[in-house]
């Protein structure tokens, strides 16, 4: 079994020139696939609000959901690198309720880390956190629970001006004292830059190759959510084409009688049918 990655893992990555894999989990039996399969760490996003809750975005995301489904990855995946993710609300209102609630992930969920959106206007925030004692990734470009005022899932950073706001976002992120940050749909070129002025790890998803690895969110990368796909998606399976496959053959086979068959019943004990008259 791999041991579990720390922080310092990552610095070295980096240093080596290593890509980091990495991607959204939301439940224990996934968690564990992922493990298993040497994934460097697991960030349980906000995005289980759409992926999992069917709720039209991550607004209404509340910390007790992020936490329900971060201790279920743990269970999973116990020797893994997990995020959490702090949703709307819980770390713009104050220093303090940033702080207790980053806290949260760590004494109820036994989290590794926390995630939180924005760049210069939560720049005090992720330095109360970081004065705690805690792990944080900033998370700048496409934000969104800020996609309000971004004008929707947009790309970010594609005009000089932009770009300029974007990377004053990152180093925001990193003055701050933040151990890693995310980019997400920014103009890759805007993240070179943002990957050669920076020295803590970069990581993107949707910003392109040159940063130090790559998240994708897991109801993407197995094609289980339909409702809509980023262009920065690669699909490495397509479940939810086999999930109806499966569910499809299963009625047809409850209807028909098909199943179940004699393998799947728990017979009664030898010698017990012929006592059944005195049932
Ligand atoms: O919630 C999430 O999965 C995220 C990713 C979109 C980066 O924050």
């Amino acid at each position: 079994m791999a041991k579990k990655k720390t922080i310092f893992d990552f610095y070295e990555m980096k240093k080596r020139g290593e890509k980091v894999a990495w991607m959204t989990a939301y439940d224990a039996p996934t968690a564990a696939c992922a493990e298993a399969a040497g994934m460097d760490m697991l960030l349980v996003g906000d995005s289980l609000g759409m992926c999992v809750c069917g709720l039209p975005g991550t607004v209404p995301v509340t910390m007790e959901m992020c936490l329900h489904h971060t201790r279920a990855v743990r269970r999973g995946a116990p020797n893994t690198f997990v995020i959490g993710d702090m949703p709307f609300l819980s770390y713009q209102t104050s220093a303090a309720d940033a702080v207790l609630n980053a806290g949260r992930f760590l004494k109820e969920a036994d989290a590794d880390a926390i995630k939180l959106e924005g760049g210069v206007r939560v720049a005090d925030k992720i330095k109360a956190i970081t004065d705690a004692g805690i792990v944080v990734f900033g998370h700048i470009g496409l934000t969104p629970q800020s996609s309000g005022q971004l004008g929707g899932f947009k790309a970010q950073g594609r005009t000089l001006e932009t770009a300029r706001l974007v990377l004053q976002d990152a180093l925001a992120v990193q003055n701050a004292g933040a151990h890693a940050l995310l980019v997400e749909a920014v103009a890759p070129e805007v993240t070179a830059i943002i990957h050669e002025r920076l020295t803590i790890p970069v990581y993107g998803i949707g910003a392109g190759l040159p940063c130090d690895g790559q998240l994708l969110i897991v109801s993407d990368l197995l094609g289980v959510f339909e409702a809509f796909t980023p262009k920065f998606v690669k699909k490495y399976a397509n479940l939810a084409d086999e999930m109806k496959r499966a569910f499809a053959e299963y009625i047809k086979d409850v209807r028909s009688g098909a199943f179940p068959g004699p393998e799947h019943v728990y017979n009664m004990l030898p010698g017990e049918v012929e006592r059944l008259g005195d049932l």
